[in-house]
This record gives structure tokens, sequence and C-alpha cells, in this order.
């Protein structure tokens, strides 16, 4: 994908290639592993709601604002705003983009390989016979034990690599297509298991009933970086794979398809996990171990576990590599368009790059545990600074960029394809990303880090 070394630019083939790339970049970790556990800390159902107000009102616009820049300055995300907006400052949101996608890399593939290690796990029927404890045990000893985890993250971030360097119709084309619906379908299968467990309803009501008074600006700021974290907004990630799609594709509906499944698939793995959590007898506010404590004991109660474990651990390794990519992709497109690198040399340089801080990362709980930044160790400060403060900030800035410097005729001909097709509820657009949006992410952003109460 993206320019090859011959200038040429590689692009999406299908209809269905396009959705399924898009959506294989925001269905990930973030919905299965990130989402129940944030939820889960932040008191269930009243940030459940709080985030889905924020993906429908902020973050299908900020996605859509993203596609408008990508597809119509067909450029990496630093190189498509300098390219409509020359010589001004518009593009420091590219470099933005490039230092939230090393942050987010590095903490990603921590999880990405800890979740390999799971499929290892599956592989050698290693939950057998373990109860909740042990399997806390077993998962708590691994988090610690440094070595491991490192040669899993270190095989995720090679095989993100392996799959740019191969290209988009190859790669990620061909393996979101056939993959992800198998995904959906063994999440519902984990969902019957856990809604039938004994005392499941409790964190039916956990996940589903509001307790408002769980609300503060700190959830209200972690359900909105929940939300674009999970949408892949906010870094140019959907700048970079706009770029790649054709003119007839229909940017609305792209938008608005992806973050409904983006949605559904969250909500599923919350349906999954709480009811377990409760029956189960465990807290939700377990933390980044949370699945990989619970769901393996819930697949020892299902009929054939050993295949659904092991399926599962395999396609949520798929789900996380087919997002890493979108991630990886910025930079690379970066290097190679405004520095004229070699595909290969860039995609190598941001490989070294993202596993030297990656590597801080995944020391966190062991060997690195002490070290600390603003009261949080390596791990937490890292995806704080990701989710709270670089993709609000950089959907923010995309947002007005596209609301008030780029012309409405600018981006009526993008969304319209140049008058192909009808553009309903550009008014409503408009409005959110210019006023509301720009408004709403600011508060929330300012009172969440406790800049105004
Ligand atoms: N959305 C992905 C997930 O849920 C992660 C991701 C991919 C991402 N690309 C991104 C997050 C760009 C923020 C920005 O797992």
């Amino acid at each position: 994908m993206n320019t090859d070394d011959q200038g040429k630019r590689d692009g999406f083939t299908s209809r269905f290639g396009i959705i399924a790339a898009a959506a294989g970049s925001a269905i990930g970790l973030g919905n299965i592993w990130r989402f129940p556990y944030v939820a889960g800390e932040n008191g269930g159902g009243a940030f459940l709601l709080v985030y889905l107000s924020f993906v429908l009102v902020l973050g299908i616009p900020v996605m859509l604002s993203e596609f408008v820049i990508g597809r119509k300055a067909k450029k990496n995300a630093f190189g498509a705003i300098r390219s409509i907006a020359p010589g001004t400052w518009w593009p420091v949101i590219g470099i933005m983009g490039i230092v939230a996608a090393f942050v987010i890399l590095a903490f990603y593939s921590t999880i990405a390989g800890w979740t390999l290690h799971y499929v290892y796990l599956s592989l050698i029927n290693g939950f057998k016979g373990h109860d909740s404890e042990s399997l806390g045990i077993i998962f708590n000893e691994f988090m610690v034990s440094g070595a491991m985890p490192l040669f899993w993250q270190m095989v995720f971030l090679v095989l993100t690599a392996v799959i740019i360097l191969s290209g988009v119709r190859k790669g990620i084309e061909k393996y979101s297509k056939i993959l992800m619906p198998f995904l959906l379908l063994l999440l519902l299968g984990l969902c019957v298991r856990s809604l039938t467990l004994p005392g499941a309803m409790e964190g039916i009501s956990f996940l589903f009933k509001p307790d408002f008074s769980k609300i503060n600006p700190a959830v209200i700021l972690s359900a909105l970086g929940q939300a674009a974290f999970s949408l892949s907004i906010g870094m140019g990630a959907l700048i970079t794979y706009a770029s790649y799609f054709p003119k007839e594709t229909n940017l609305s509906n792209t938008a608005f398809e992806v973050s409904i499944a983006d949605v559904i698939i969250a909500i599923l793995a919350g349906v999954a996990i709480f009811p377990a959590v409760f029956a189960l007898g465990m807290e939700p506010d377990g933390g980044v171990g949370l699945i990989f404590m619970v769901l393996p004991n819930v697949f020892q109660q299902m009929p054939g576990g050993y295949f659904f474990a092991l399926a599962f651990f395999v396609l949520l390794s798929i789900a996380a590599v087919t997002s890493s990519i979108s991630i990886m992709e910025v930079v690379v497109a970066f290097l190679v368009e405004e520095f004229q690198l070699k595909r290969r040399q860039a995609t190598f340089i941001t490989l070294v790059a993202a596993a030297f801080v990656g590597v801080f990362c995944t020391l966190s709980w062991g060997a690195l545990e002490g070290v600390t930044i603003g009261g949080m160790n390596i791990f937490d400060s890292l995806d704080y600074a990701a989710s709270s403060i670089l993709l609000p900030l950089g959907g923010l800035l995309i947002v007005l960029f596209v609301g008030w410097y780029m012309t409405n005729t600018q981006v009526e001909q993008e969304l319209s394809n140049a008058g192909q097709v009808k553009v309903r509820l550009f008014k409503v657009f408009n409005f959110i990303i210019r006023f509301i949006a720009p408004i709403a992410i600011a508060i929330i952003f300012l009172n969440g880090i406790g800049f105004i109460r």
C-alpha cells in the first residue's frame, strides 16, 4: 500500500475492502481488551452511555473529517494537511500524529504480545484445571516476567512490519475480509456462555444500568479517550487510510458503518466479560489484565472450550495486527513520502523505534515497576498520554481544520464525490465540526485534566 518505490500509489480495491480495512483498523484490542477494563474501572453503565454519545456526536464527525482530508490530498497525514494548507502551522497535526503513533504502538504491542502468549497457552491447553485464582496467578506471573512478554511483543511488532511491507491488496484487505466475521461469531458464542452462567445478570446491570454518581470529569475524559482510541481517530491513521480510498467511496456511509461495527464489537465484548466477572466472584475493576484472567475461565466452562479459546486468541491477535498496521502505516507513509525513503527502510526504522519504546512499556510491571510518571507506571502514563491527551487534541485540531480552514465547497465536493452522491445532513455535520465538537472536546479535556473545575 502507499507509494511504492517507483512513485505509484497503491490503493484499496473493492468497497468491502475499504470497509474491511477501516473497520480492521478500528476493531482491535481497543474494543475487546481496553473497553471492558476501562468501563470496569469507571463504573460500567454510566461510562458506556457517555462513551456511546461521544462516538455518535464527536467520533463519527472526526472520522469523517479525517476521511475528507485524506482522500482529498492523497498523502500521508502530515503531507495531506500541508498540501491543503501550505505555509501554515496546520501540518503540526501530522507531527502530533507521528508522536501518538509511537506512543500507541509501544503499549499496543505490549498487550498484543500478551494476546500471542495466550494463543500459545491455549494451544498447549495451559488453562485446563485452573480456577479463577490460579488463572490470575498465571497471568500475573507472566506479566511481570520480562523475557516472555518481551519476546511476544517483538514477534508482534515484526509481524506488523511484515504485513506493512506486503502491501494493501495482498495484506490488509485479504486478511481482514475473511477473518473478522469469525471474530464476531466467536464473540457471540462467548456472550451466550457468559450470560448463562449463574449470577450473570449482575454483570448485565453493571454494564447497562447507569449509575450517574460514578461520573466525574476524569471519567468523562476517559470515555472520550476510549471513543477516540477505539475508532482510530485523532492521529491521522484514517487520513492515511483514506488517502488510499478510490474516488467512488461514499465517505459518510463508510464512517457510519465502521463506527457502528466498532461500537457493536465493544458492547459484545462487555457482554462477554462482565456477566462472567460477577459470576466468578471477581471485581470489574481488575485493570489491564481483566480479559486475560476472566475469559480463560469462561472457555473452560464451554463445550469445545479448547478450540474456542484457541480460535478466540488467534482472531484477537489478528484484529490487533490489522489495527497496528494502521498505526505503523502513519509513520511509514510519512517517512516514504516526506523523506523519500524506500518503503523497506521506512518500515525498518519505524519498527526499531517502536520496539525501543515498547520495551520500557512491557517492563513497566516488572523490572521498571518503580519508575512512575505523574503517579502512573510507564504503561499507564503512555496510555494516558495517547488516549487522554494526544488523541483528543488531535481530534480537536482536525475538526477545526476541516471546519474553519477548509471551505464548505471543498468539504462538500469531497463528501459528495464531486457531486456524484447526495450528501445528507451536511449542515448538521458542518455545525458539529465547527462548533459542537471543538467546544465539547476543549471543555472535556480541560476539565478532565483538572485545568478548569
Ligand atoms: N482502534 C484500534 C483498536 O481499537 C487501535 C488503533 C488503530 C488506533 N489505529 C489507531 C488508536 C489510531 C488510535 C489511533 O484497537
